[in-house]
């Protein structure tokens, strides 16, 4: 019995594990849209690029740095504003910004 009942916590750890390094697409559009980061980021902004291609090739330390500190990680005088996230909201958006990304 004891052996299946740390079976059973090792599954359910490893399942908590891989959703938070991957983030929730879903909760991340949420987020995006809450925080309206489309005024800037659509197609023919000149503000931003458009939401589909902020991910790019980028990884997820440059997007949370971009998002939460832009002004450090992009230039000084970006009018992006810092978003304030937890690391799991970071990471839903995350998600998001790259299941819409284009190929
Ligand atoms: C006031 C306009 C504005 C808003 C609102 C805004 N951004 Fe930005 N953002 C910019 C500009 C300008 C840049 C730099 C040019 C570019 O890369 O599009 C930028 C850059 C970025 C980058 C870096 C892209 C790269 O290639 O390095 C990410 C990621 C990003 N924004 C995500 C977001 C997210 C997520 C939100 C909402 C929480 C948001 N932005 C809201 C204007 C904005």
């Amino acid at each position: 019995m004891k052996t299946v009942a740390t079976a059973l916590v090792l599954l359910l750890l490893g399942i908590a594990a891989s959703a938070w390094a991957q983030g929730d697409a879903a909760k991340g559009k949420a987020i995006v849209e809450k925080k309206k980061c489309a005024v800037c980021h659509k197609a023919g902004s000149k503000e931003g690029k458009p939401m589909e291609e902020l991910a790019g090739t980028h990884n997820d330390a440059h997007l949370k740095g971009s998002i939460t500190d832009p002004k450090k990680f992009i230039k000084p005088d970006i009018k992006m504003p810092a978003a304030k996230l937890s690391d799991q909201e970071l990471q839903d958006v995350i998600a998001y910004l790259r299941s819409i990304a284009k190929k």
